[in-house]
């Protein structure tokens, strides 16, 4: 969603500013803005509903000697007002001295918009965001200090914030956040500040996360003030964006080098994980009390990660579940006992950090996450790092994988410190996930050879099912979501045993039926059921399968005997995880086919900071 950048730099800011606003392109945005200091202490301000690219052909086009190293610059992602050049940041006050940019909602922006036009102030758009540019304004009439007046304007303030205000006449800048992400960074060229820490990944090595309630003046010695009062700036941490995470290599785009690194980001996550699994002590290094239930609160493919976690939970430790849309929190009966595992990657998702406002620090929270920076991870009692690195396609994959492992390590080693599983049951489990690496590998195998023919022949669909039992279900159900996102088509998830219940009534001749096959007996009646009416199924499963992608041969064995999907026990219980590679690649490739943007899809964003 919108993202920020500030630079306090030698010379020409300006290229700084257009460079991290393209790093933070991926988040998604629909119009962009730079506002710089003149050399004659002006603000020099260009916006663009287009691209990046657009607002740096208009940059260039301007008389570039007279700016100085001191800019602030935005992208937003619409949701109070139009996408208009007047609602795109950076937001002036009356002067045109005071350039704001900010991420967030002012809750109270009407009530302020109402006193300050009363008050005489003339505002130039519709966003919330002009009021602070207003409230500083008014406060420097009375109290000429920068960072004392942000932090007066911002006590006026209600909703989540973060925000870069920049004086024209001082040349002062001053960044403060609330319920919303913001780093400052030292860099040799210069200061930075940013909503996130790619935007500044190719300048600083290290950074430093702001709290709730920080402001920070960014100075030739920074001042720091926490709540009010001035303290000690924290210590830098080092930045996880190492500058080749950013390179493509090979790869064609950002999805294609995710969807690749999965082998390895597992590899890695087990090497570092699995050995504090079966004496528990990865769950007892938390810190969390027991519990007898699990709430797992997640969006969209992080859910669906959840889900995975849930079955396995189920399945090998009998552990009562439930599954939370977070946007739909306010409706849930949580039972005593319960422990909420909160998934996110970007940990920013305000869904999941207002459903928990609503559970009001009742349960404990495990938040898994791929940003231990952020406002879930402060705000959980204990943090899981998805470990998965910086994924910057719009569309999660490696981070899906990296939390179904997490996930499932973290809940095996509850499982044995409370004993619902014997220690060495846990070791030969976690034995079993040392193959997932090689099955995720050989997945990406079989579909690199399959998938581009496959896609030809579906290409022309508009709408696809996708079905799953048991375990295979959460993962037809994230092969359903990444398709819509990436190719605009309509794509919906089934339990196979539903497909007769209504959702049948859609296939016709060629309807396109993709079909994660875990070796689920009663599958093959479903299957059945479609192809008799004329729809292409493609199975995702086995040797004998259209994408030859599963490799539990000996599970499916061992399904086909047992009869029950519930009772199994190691990777089939929860699998198969390796399935999600081939439908990763098929909404890719489905995307490519219809010549969409795979790392960057309509409407959408890395970091939902929206309700
Ligand atoms: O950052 P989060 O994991 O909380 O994001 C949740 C969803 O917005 C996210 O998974 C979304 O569904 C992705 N675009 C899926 O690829």
């Amino acid at each position: 969603m919108c993202g920020i950048i500030g630079a306090r730099v030698e010379g020409d800011a300006t290229p700084f500013l257009l460079d991290g606003l393209a790093r933070l392109e991926y988040r998604g945005y629909d119009s962009a803005g730079i506002a710089v200091r003149t050399r004659d202490r002006a603000l020099t301000v260009s916006r663009s509903t287009r691209r990046i690219d657009v607002l740096r052909e208009q940059v260039d086009a301007l008389d570039r000697d007279g700016l100085t190293g001191v800019g602030i610059g935005h992208t937003r992602w619409a949701t109070h007002g139009a996408v208009t050049e007047a609602n795109a940041h950076p937001h002036l006050d009356c002067g045109r001295r005071i350039g704001v940019v900010h991420n967030g909602i002012i809750e109270n922006a009407d009530a302020l918009r109402t006193m300050l036009s009363a008050q005489g102030h003339v505002f130039r758009s519709d966003v919330d965001s002009e009021v602070i540019a207003h409230l500083v304004e008014r406060t420097l009439a009375l109290e000429p200090d920068l960072l004392v007046a942000v932090q007066v304007a911002t006590a006026h303030l209600e909703g989540s914030w973060a925000i870069v205000v920049l004086d024209a006449l001082s040349g002062r800048m001053v960044a403060a956040a609330e319920r919303s992400p913001l780093v400052v960074a030292r860099a040799a060229a210069g200061d930075f500040v940013a909503s996130d820490v790619g935007a500044i990944a190719a300048w600083a090595d290290t950074f430093v996360a702001l709290r709730d309630g920080d402001a920070v003046e960014l100075a030739d010695a920074w001042v720091w003030t926490s709540g009010g009062m001035i303290v000690p700036p924290p210590i830098p941490q080092p930045s996880p964006f190492a500058a080749a995470a950013l390179d493509l290599g090979d790869h064609a785009d950002h999805m294609a080098k995710e969807i690749a690194e999965q082998p390895e980001v597992v590899a890695g996550l087990l090497d570092r994980r699995a050995a504090a699994v079966a004496d528990g002590r990865l769950w007892t290094d938390l810190g969390l009390p027991g519990f007898h239930r699990l709430a797992v609160l997640g969006c969209g493919t992080s859910l669906n990660a959840g889900a995975v976690i849930a079955s396995m939970l189920r399945s090998t430790g009998r552990v009562p579940t439930d599954l939370i849309v977070a946007s739909e929190a306010d409706r849930a009966v949580l039972a005593p006992g319960t422990l909420i595992l909160a998934i996110s990657q970007s940990g920013e998702t305000a869904d999941v950090l207002r459903a928990l406002d609503r559970f009001d620090g009742r349960f404990p929270v495990l938040a898994l996450t791929n940003n231990l920076h952020s406002s879930l991870a402060r705000r959980a009692d204990a943090v899981l790092d998805a470990h998965a690195g910086p994924e910057i396609g719009v569309a999660a994959t490696k981070t899906f994988t990296a939390q179904v492992v997490v996930g499932v390590l973290a809940m095996l080693s509850a499982l044995v410190t409370s004993g619902r599983i014997e220690r060495r049951q846990a070791q030969s489990l976690v034995g079993e996930m040392h193959r997932l690496p090689g099955l995720l590998e050989g997945a990406y195998q079989a579909s690199a050879t399959r998938i581009p023919l496959l896609v030809t022949s579906v290409s022309a669909a508009t709408g696809f099912l996708f079905l799953g039992r048991g375990g295979a279900l959460p993962f037809a159900t994230e092969g359903a979501l990444k398709l819509k996102e990436l190719s605009y088509r309509w794509a919906e998830a089934y339990p196979a045993g539903e497909l007769k219940h209504g959702p049948l009534a859609l296939v016709t001749e060629g309807t396109p039926v993709v079909v994660v096959d875990n070796g689920e007996p009663r599958l093959q009646a479903n299957i059945a059921e479609v192809a008799a009416r004329g729809g292409f199924v493609i199975t995702i499963g086995g040797d004998d399968a259209d994408i030859p992608a599963v490799g539990q041969e000996a599970g499916r064995r061992r399904l086909r005997a047992a009869r029950s999907a519930d009772r199994l026990p190691g990777l089939d219980a929860w699998g198969p995880l390796e399935a999600v590679v081939p439908l990763q690649m098929l909404a890719r490739e489905l995307a490519l086919q219809l010549g969409c943007d795979v790392d960057k899809p309509r409407n959408l964003a890395k970091s939902v900071t929206v309700e």
